[in-house]
């Protein structure tokens, strides 16, 4: 068995998907279902967390990427087999995924999606691209959420410690004199999570200087409260020591008054060759910038999920 994905895009975003952990009260045998829903040494990995709350996060981060298969690529459920990285990111082993070609494009297509927890919240993100230049693998999305809390030390002493992993730019914009407490905590976390979905996008995990990967914001501050929770912040420019990196793409938003999250993704221009060199660029039809596809977050129910997932032996 293998995946048919759509073809006609360059860069899609699939999914943009989010579950509130604390709403989810499995009765026991909703638990057992779940857990046995999911392959074995991911079973028993959650099963080694001593809190409920890591448990019941990681297992719907799991059910998720079974969802995504599930429903967007319509694999057997049973059918789904992940991996992981070196550096641990979640992959899909199989089934294979085949693209229709008929355009005759050239392009190295591919799956790629992310899971992050924090707080009350799971989120998963996919993208599927189309990519001219096989030698760079940047076909890549991740995501990073997290929940805006108030630190047991003054705030200043709370920043001083995170310092290193910020860029002289970055930090000197958490802490302006004319943002409150509040304010500074969310740009804080603002960057924590820009930083960390870049991390998880391009998979490296804890091996990268954090602070040499630089985020200039636009003027349009992510605040968690009135109409402007709504909001998705599609400006955001990331340059890594120094180099501008205009490729990448990020999505800003608040899942609630407390827990902000990003998306980074590799957004590449789709060349469409008319005949010979007769060769146009046209302009991708995803996601954030210009085009007005930037969606929010859809909030799913586990309990929905399970009515569809299948005992794995
Ligand atoms: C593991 C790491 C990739 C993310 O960890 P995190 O932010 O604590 O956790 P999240 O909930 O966002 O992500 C965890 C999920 O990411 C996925 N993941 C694990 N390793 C990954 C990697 N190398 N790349 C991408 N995703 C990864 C997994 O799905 C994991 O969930 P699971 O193990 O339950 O399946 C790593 O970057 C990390 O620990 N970062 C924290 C470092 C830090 O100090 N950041 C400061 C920012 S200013």
């Amino acid at each position: 068995m293998s995946i048919i994905a759509e073809e006609n895009k360059a860069t899609k975003i699939t999914a943009r998907w989010a579950v509130n952990v604390t709403d989810w009260r499995p009765t026991h045998e909703q638990y057992t279902l779940a857990l046995n829903s999911i392959q074995t040494e991911e079973r028993e990995r959650i099963l080694r967390f001593r809190l409920e709350q890591d448990q019941k996060s990681s297992l719907i981060g799991r059910l998720l990427l079974r969802w995504l298969f599930h429903t967007v690529y319509r694999v057997d459920w049973e059918a789904i087999r992940f991996g992981r990285s070196a550096n641990n990111k979640p992959i899909l082993i199989s089934p294979e995924v085949n693209y229709t070609h008929n355009s005759g494009l050239l392009s190295d297509p591919k799956i790629d999606f992310n899971i992050s927890h924090h707080g009350d919240w799971v989120v998963l993100v996919s993208i599927e691209n189309f990519i001219e230049n096989r030698k760079q693998n940047l076909n890549v999305i991740g995501v990073d959420v997290m929940k805006i809390e108030v630190p047991n030390e003054p705030i200043s002493q709370f920043f001083e410690i995170f310092r290193d992993q910020f860029s002289e730019y970055e930090y000197n914009t958490i802490k302006p004199p004319n943002l409150s407490e509040k304010e500074q905590l969310q740009r804080f976390y603002r960057y924590w999570c820009l930083k960390e979905s870049y991390v998880k996008a391009i998979g490296v995990g804890l091996n990268m200087k954090l602070s040499d990967i630089e985020f200039r914001l636009a003027d349009d501050e992510l605040v968690d409260d009135g109409e402007d929770i709504k909001s998705i912040k599609t400006k955001t420019q990331l340059y890594v020591i120094n180099e501008p990196c205009p490729e990448w793409k990020f999505e800003e938003s608040y899942l609630d008054q407390s827990h902000c999250v990003a998306i980074a993704y590799y957004y590449k221009q789709k060349k469409i060759h008319k005949s010979g060199d007769d060769a146009v660029t046209a302009r991708n039809t995803v996601v954030g910038d210009d085009d007005d596809e930037t969606l929010p977050f859809k909030v799913l129910d586990v309990n929905d999920i399970l009515q569809y997932a299948k005992e794995i032996s």
